[in-house]
């Protein structure tokens, strides 16, 4: 009860409230790193007053949005579009649930002039064999088809009240068919879609990212997943290319850096 008057009061204090939530949050040092970054970078080209606007945007979002992920990990991804802007392509994300990281990646793609491309069944899940994850963070997840539903127009409602819907692009349905027909080039990818056949399909979009491009992903926690990330073969024999690097900035967020002169 007292914790929670605390907080309502806290709120009018924005942005030390922020602080104090991300002091609460499991990746605090990775939080506070990208605020920061994202406060003084030289390589953003945009106003502190904008930079600022983004993160009270973001902060928003998460108040008003349900989402499956923590302030890091979308931060992490939007930094990097900022400071990559001048990077020749699209952006795309992969699984969007309620839309509150699309409305974030959207915001941030509007003020870089690019594209957000969204993919998603808007149907949650679909059928797998996976099995239940142990995660490395000590929890047990157990998927089911439907799970982590968002429907088409609760995703653009929040997009459109939250985000920038005019920088979106939706691409509707299981990755298996939607992925396919894709071949523009990539400059960042954020990927959270929780099954290893989902990422061997997304990972068909491999090759679209260019030169200096980053795919993030959110699952390096799930460990049937973290296998594929890591298995020569896979990369070799599914998608054609060198296993790409991957780098942890936490136990579930990483990137996949893009292989020089893939698209060429
Ligand atoms: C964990 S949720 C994404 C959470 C979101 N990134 C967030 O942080 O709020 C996983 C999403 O991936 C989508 N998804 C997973 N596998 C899919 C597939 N094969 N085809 C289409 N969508 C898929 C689900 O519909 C769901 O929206």
């Amino acid at each position: 009860m007292l914790s929670k008057q605390v907080a309502k009061h806290a709120r009018k204090f924005f942005p030390a409230y922020v602080i104090v939530r991300t002091l609460k949050g499991k990746s605090v040092l990775l939080t506070l790193k990208f605020i920061v970054r994202l406060l003084i970078s030289k390589r953003i080209r945009l106003s502190l007053s904008h930079r600022i606007a983004l993160l009270i945007q973001m902060y928003r979002i998460d108040q008003n949005v349900p989402s499956a992920h923590s302030f890091d990990e979308y931060l992490a991804c939007c930094v990097f579009i900022l400071e990559n802007d001048t990077l020749e392509g699209s952006i795309l994300e992969a699984g969007a649930y309620k839309g509150a990281g699309t409305a974030k990646l959207s915001i941030v793609a509007r003020a870089c002039r690019k594209k957000l491309f969204v993919f998603d069944s808007f149907a949650g899940l679909p059928n797998h064999s996976d099995p239940v994850a142990i995660t490395t963070l000590g929890y047990t997840r157990r998927f089911a088809k439907g799970d982590y539903c968002g429907t088409f127009n609760e995703v653009l409602s929040n997009v459109t009240k939250y985000g920038a819907i005019e920088s979106c692009v939706f691409v509707r349905g299981y990755f298996e068919e939607t992925i396919r027909d894709f071949n523009e080039p990539l400059m960042a990818v954020f990927s959270d879609v929780d099954l290893v056949s989902s990422y061997k399909s997304c990972f068909q979009l491999f090759p679209c990212l260019v030169e200096g491009g980053k795919w993030f992903t959110q699952d390096a926690h799930i460990p049937a997943v973290y296998n594929l990330f890591v298995d020569d073969r896979f990369w070799e024999n599914d998608i054609g290319i060198k296993k790409p690097q991957l780098t942890l900035l936490s136990r579930r967020l990483g990137y996949f850096s893009s292989i020089p002169a893939i698209r060429s």
